[in-house]
């Protein structure tokens, strides 16, 4: 249980600080994108604006006249044009200081760009002595011609632009959009991730579980060691040679494995009985493929098996067991199963009796009323069998297969 816990936790965790770096990441990165075209946009607005009222109104042969005559008070009501005319400008003012030796000055003052002008004639000959003109915008009406709502003055966090203008995105890295939908991505990574995590597990621990079964079944001699084991990987090998892949050929291999399980439901002295069977014995040796089913369904995992393991006795001419199934209405699976148990027993090594050779085997197995076109499958291509490679899958759940 705790197991099934940390590893959700450390998925989740994993998941989110991944998802949450690369937010990170793609953000930072459109960021640094969009600053440096505001930063190119904001120096093109200011110079433009700035030099456009120099120009108009403080290289102005009429204005200086004024200043010059000492009419200050004129002079500053005349220039108030300038701010019809520049809607950006906050303020406008003319004062006595020492004017700049350029045509403007740009300083940040807080939030405010304050530009400073010198105010001279037309031909730009003469500078009125210790006068300048200044104006004040706001530097968040500029910001908002350039890029509009994409970034705020931030004279605390912010990214310095031109001028020393700080910048911040208006929309945060985090902000609620983004966590929302950081966590429904992280979300169906994790669900994701979760669901293969589990079904790999689960098909793990159920095929380990089993296997295990079989291998404690093995040892209470109710099947000769390794014979469903060998019974597995000859389905295995002529379901391939019938063209059987993916999954089918999987479900074929573990059905195999599994498929006389059920004789743990039936007494040791009948199921390792040498002699003939009478019939009452018979009758309870018959349930083992319907205790085999029983088991299987019981796995969630290899419940779609239990029909095929159910029908491994059934013959094609109906006098099999349990339900007596004839040629077709017997599952292939079942049938292939039937032709490699047979087979199995006869060349395997038993207690009671010396294996017989596989051609003797298949001259016994060509009178039985099995599914011959998969006995022919296995006659002709028998000689394959030793140097048949199984699928990785097969050998990482029964790496002793060939042992005995
Ligand atoms: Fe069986």
């Amino acid at each position: 249980m705790k197991r099934k816990l940390f590893v959700p936790i450390i998925i989740t965790l994993v998941t989110i600080l991944v998802v949450g770096v690369a937010f990170y990441g793609v953000q930072r990165y459109v960021a640094d994108r969009n600053f440096d075209t505001i930063d190119h946009a904001l120096k093109s607005v200011i110079d433009l604006q700035a030099s456009a009222v120099y120009n108009g109104y403080f290289a102005w042969t009429g204005l200086y006249d004024l200043i010059m005559e000492g009419k200050l008070a004129e002079a500053n009501e005349l220039a108030q044009d300038a701010k019809e005319s520049f809607p950006l400008i906050d303020s406008l003012e003319i004062g006595q200081g020492i004017p700049p030796e350029e045509n403007f000055v740009i300083t940040l003052d807080g939030e405010l760009l304050r530009i400073e002008y010198p105010i001279r004639n037309d031909d730009e000959t003469k500078t009125a002595p210790n006068t300048f003109a200044v104006t004040v915008i706001q530097a968040q009406n500029l910001l908002d011609i350039v890029s509009p709502h994409e970034f705020r003055i931030d004279t605390v966090h912010g990214r310095k632009t031109i001028y020393g203008i700080p910048v911040s995105p208006s929309v945060p890295f985090f902000s609620l959009w983004n966590i929302a939908f950081m966590a429904l991505l992280t979300s169906l990574i994790v669900w994701f991730i979760l669901q293969h995590y589990f079904r790999k597990s689960d098909f793990f621990l159920d095929t380990r579980g089993l296997e295990s079964i079989i291998y404690l079944f093995e040892q209470t001699e109710k099947v000769s060691a390794s014979h469903s084991r060998n019974v597995a990987i000859f389905a295995l090998f002529v379901g391939k040679k019938l063209g059987f892949k993916g999954k089918r050929l999987k479900n074929l291999y573990v059905a195999a494995l599994l498929h006389d399980i059920g004789k743990i439901g039936v007494s040791t002295s009948i199921v390792t009985k040498t002699g003939k069977l009478d019939s009452k014995e018979f009758a309870q040796m018959k349930q083992h493929p319907v205790i085999s089913a029983r088991i299987l369904r019981s796995f969630k995992e290899f419940e779609h098996l239990s029909n095929i393991v159910l029908h491994h006795h059934e013959r094609e001419d109906g006098s099999g067991y349990p339900d007596g199934l004839k040629g077709k209405e017997i599952p292939l699976e079942s049938k292939i199963i039937a032709v490699v148990d047979v087979f199995e027993a006869l060349v395997g090594e038993r207690p009671y009796r010396n294996p017989i050779h596989p051609s003797s085997a298949f001259e016994k197995m060509k009178q039985m009323p099995l599914d011959q076109r998969i006995v022919n499958v296995l006659i002709e291509h028998y000689g394959e069998l030793g140097t048949f490679k199984p699928p990785r899958w097969v050998l990482s759940y029964s790496p002793w297969m060939f042992a005995s």
